[in-house]
């Protein structure tokens, strides 16, 4: 029986590599399917792009192998205890009902996302969340990566906060995968406001749009609810939150579910202009450090 309606069913992965066992489906969208396997003998996830996509909307398939492929880039140049690691296994494509799906595999993160906790979380969990987030930004960071898609379902628990998912990581270096007039890179009530301005600044921001996107993270797991959410009503979606970022800068009366402690770090976090937030990943962990055994 087919698990699931993008991803070819687990039988299918297993008998196509001979160094791939035990497939369990975990998860999948429209575009990526996530599996558990055994792969080169170590347990890992497995993770299949479909490289053709149906609907008008879905990015053509040299922007998915572009994007699969920077994916792969940014892990094996960046390394952190707390972002993903590549396992070691050659990416390969796979055919099946005539669909391509390019592979390759990552060390499996054996909890929840953020995404799927309850929240709001401990207040000191949120802290670990946040110094954990910030050694994996630093790696990114100091090779010139920027992440750009910081959110709840992209941080994954297992004894430590794992980031996951750099397909989209931007580098000044890098040639331009995102074709222009299409929706900024990113997940609307995250993108920071200079990401929203995209195609007008092109390259002219930096890591602190990721500071930004983990300060609604970490606000998220303080509040359980969205910063933004009294600003934008509580129907928001994510593009009238988006709205919000970009029009209204942030208010902590907004979100009274804050502990106090955690505001200054998150009104410097949330600031519109990116001048007016930290400059780097360590310096929010110097604040959080700061606050751990306060909240
Ligand atoms: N290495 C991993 N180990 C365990 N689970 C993982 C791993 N990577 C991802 N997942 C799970 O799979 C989900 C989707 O993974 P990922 O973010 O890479 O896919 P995606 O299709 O790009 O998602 P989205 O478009 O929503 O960001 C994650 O939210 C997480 O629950
Ligand atoms: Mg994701």
């Amino acid at each position: 029986m087919r698990i699931n309606s993008e991803g070819p069913p687990p039988n299918v992965i297993a008998s196509e590599w001979d160094d791939v066992t035990d497939v369990e489906y975990v998860t999948g969208g429209a575009q990526k399917s996530v599996y558990r396997a055994v792969v080169n003998g170590e347990d890992a996830a497995l993770k299949l792009v479909s490289v053709f996509h149906d609907e008008e909307e879905g990015p053509d398939p040299e922007t998915v192998l572009a994007y699969w492929q920077r994916e792969i880039r940014v892990l094996s140049t960046c390394q952190a205890d707390t972002l993903v690691r590549l396992v070691d296994w050659a990416p390969r494509t796979i055919a099946h009902d005539n669909q391509l799906y390019v592979a390759y595999a990552e060390e499996f993160i054996d909890g929840p996302s953020m995404a799927e906790m309850d929240l709001p979380m401990a207040p000191s969990e949120v802290v670990k969340l946040g110094l954990d987030i910030c050694t994996a930004l630093s790696s990114l960071h100091e090779k010139g990566w920027q992440h750009r898609d910081v959110k709840p379902g992209n941080i994954v628990y297992d004894q430590r906060y794992v980031l996951v998912d750099p397909g989209i990581a931007f580098s000044d270096e890098e040639p331009n995968i995102t074709e222009t007039g299409c929706m900024p890179p990113g997940t609307s009530g995250f993108r920071s406001p200079e990401q929203c301005d995209y195609w007008s600044r092109y390259g002219a921001f930096d890591g602190r749009a990721d500071l930004f996107s983990l300060g609604i993270v970490l606000a998220i797991g303080f509040a359980g609810y969205h910063p933004y959410e009294a600003i934008a009503g509580s129907d928001a979606t994510g593009r009238s939150l988006q709205s919000a970022i970009i029009c209204v800068e942030w208010d902590p009366s907004c979100c009274p579910a804050l502990p106090a402690s955690t505001i200054p770090i998150l009104s410097r976090l949330l600031r519109r202009h990116a001048h007016q937030r930290y400059r780097t990943a360590d310096q929010l962990s110097t604040a959080l450090e700061e606050i751990l055994g306060k909240v």
